[in-house]
């Protein structure tokens, strides 16, 4: 007796029974293998060619949906200069909302030229992830200055803002743990919930009742809880009210995450952020998040927090371990961003007051802002796709440019022009845009058949 049989043998009947199911679905198991090798030769094109992928299909069907209306395709503008208050597309100056160059950091010539003596010392790129042979003193000087900056005891920069996100949520919290989002929250984030295996909730828009009554009701079913919040929301311009995030995330005993991207050298006297501008502690937040691509002139994202959870994500963070370092040129550019703010905060201060000018201007001329609140971020809601697309072109032909925001980014009544506001728009420029915005939407409300040449 081999010494298969010689086991099964001494198997009890029921153990026997329950040998030969196996062997049985193992079987099936095959021949429904060879059943799909026999099909291989039927497999649909569309899942092997991209030209027939359905959703590259859908995609080219909208595109062609916007040019059929005499639209021309709003996305991928190619900008020749500067992305500053002013830009120049086709050899054409215009005003310009469409750049998160809110400080005008990106242009300035004290960061251009540390950026460039960067490149000089360092080279172009650090040529190897940060934990082997990629670090160098940039960037031990860039997370000093973010982390005193912001008020915590430490901070690690990632090579982007999305990847920060992704990251950073995808390897904090697994699948014993919840993460609780606003439903406005970016991308980055809902595919760093994704990516973690975490159970997801989302709570409405701001509202830290709903938060509250959720943990209420969940905290006890998991391990670790994450609220994932925005300093101002990417959409609407408007800020969460930071100091009840705090207070409920303390009672219930979980971490919170504020995405700093659009709040960080906006908010607070000094550019601080969303903390200053409510005088909260900044160790009360456990995850500081932000961008260098915005007010920071760079390209990268932070976590800024306590010592303990930094020097896990330096060690262990897949986006950071296995990447490589933040290039030497945008790691110098960040950092002279930040000390420029820090000479020289009365930038925040003018972003502060042409954000708010052109939502008063906006709202005297009956335009809907929807509930920004005096950030940079300034939608002017429309309602209607095609309506929005017709604005932002009659608008381009007025030498202003600001882009439309439409469905399925946001829903169909929800569809809107998003300006964002630099702190060196001047008042001309903003009063002469508001009269123009106001001037062409009620033409093209007043008129289903508005031609665009
Ligand atoms: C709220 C928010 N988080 C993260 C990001 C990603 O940042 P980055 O563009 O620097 O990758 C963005 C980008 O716009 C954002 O709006």
């Amino acid at each position: 007796m081999n010494n298969i049989t010689q086991n099964i043998s001494a198997l009890s009947q029921a153990e026997k029974r329950t040998f030969l199911k196996q062997i049985l679905k193992q079987k099936a198991g095959n021949i429904q293998s060879l059943n799909l090798l026999a099909k291989a030769d039927e497999i649909p094109p569309e899942y092997y060619n991209f030209h027939l992928y359905p959703e590259y299909l859908r995609l080219r069907q909208q595109i062609q949906e916007i040019e059929a209306i005499g639209a021309v395709n709003p996305y991928f503008t190619v900008h020749e200069g500067l992305n500053n208050e002013t830009t120049i597309i086709g050899g054409q100056e215009y005003i310009n909302y469409s750049s998160f160059n809110y400080l005008a950091m990106s242009g300035d010539p004290v960061v251009s030229q540390l950026a460039k003596e960067a490149i000089d010392r360092f080279g172009t790129s650090v040529s190897a992830s940060r934990i082997a042979s990629g670090e160098r003193p940039l960037h031990l000087e860039l997370e000093r200055e973010l982390a005193d900056f912001i008020g915590t005891e430490d901070c690690i920069v990632y090579i982007g803002g999305h990847p920060t996100n992704v990251t950073t949520i995808g390897h904090l919290v697994g699948q014993d743990d919840l993460i609780l989002h606003d439903a406005y929250i970016h991308n980055s984030a809902l595919e760093g919930c994704k990516l973690s295996g975490a159970k997801r909730l989302s709570f409405p828009h701001n509202d830290w009742q709903a938060l509250d009554e959720i943990l209420h009701n969940q905290r006890r079913h998991y391990k670790r809880v994450l609220v994932v919040i925005e300093g101002v929301y990417s959409m609407d311009g408007d800020i969460p009210d930071l100091p009840k995030f705090i207070e409920i995330k303390k009672r219930h005993q979980v971490f919170l995450m504020v995405d700093e991207a659009h709040s960080i050298g906006v908010l607070g006297k000094h550019g601080r952020g969303i903390g200053e501008h409510f005088g909260v502690e900044p160790h009360d937040v456990d995850l500081w998040m932000g961008t260098l691509s915005k007010s920071f002139a760079s390209c990268g994202g932070y976590i800024a927090g306590c010592k303990a959870v930094i020097e896990y994500l330096k060690y262990t963070a897949p986006g950071f371990v296995y990447s490589v370092g933040i290039s030497p040129p945008n790691a110098a550019a960040a950092l002279a961003a930040i000390r420029v703010l820090k000479a020289e905060p009365e930038r925040v201060t003018h972003l502060y007051e042409r954000s708010k000018l052109f939502i008063e201007l906006a709202q005297e001329q009956g335009l809907n802002t929807g509930t920004s609140q005096n950030t940079p971020i300034v939608p002017v809601i429309v309602g209607n796709s095609l309506h929005c697309i017709q604005l932002s072109q009659a608008l381009f032909q007025r030498g202003i440019n600001a882009r439309p925001i439409i469905y399925p980014a946001v829903p169909e009544k929800a569809a809107r022009l998003r300006f964002f506001i630099a702190s060196t728009h001047t008042e001309e420029q903003i009063r002469l845009t508001v009269n123009a915005t106001a001037e062409e939407l009620a033409k093209i409300q007043s008129s289903q058949f508005v031609k665009i040449s």
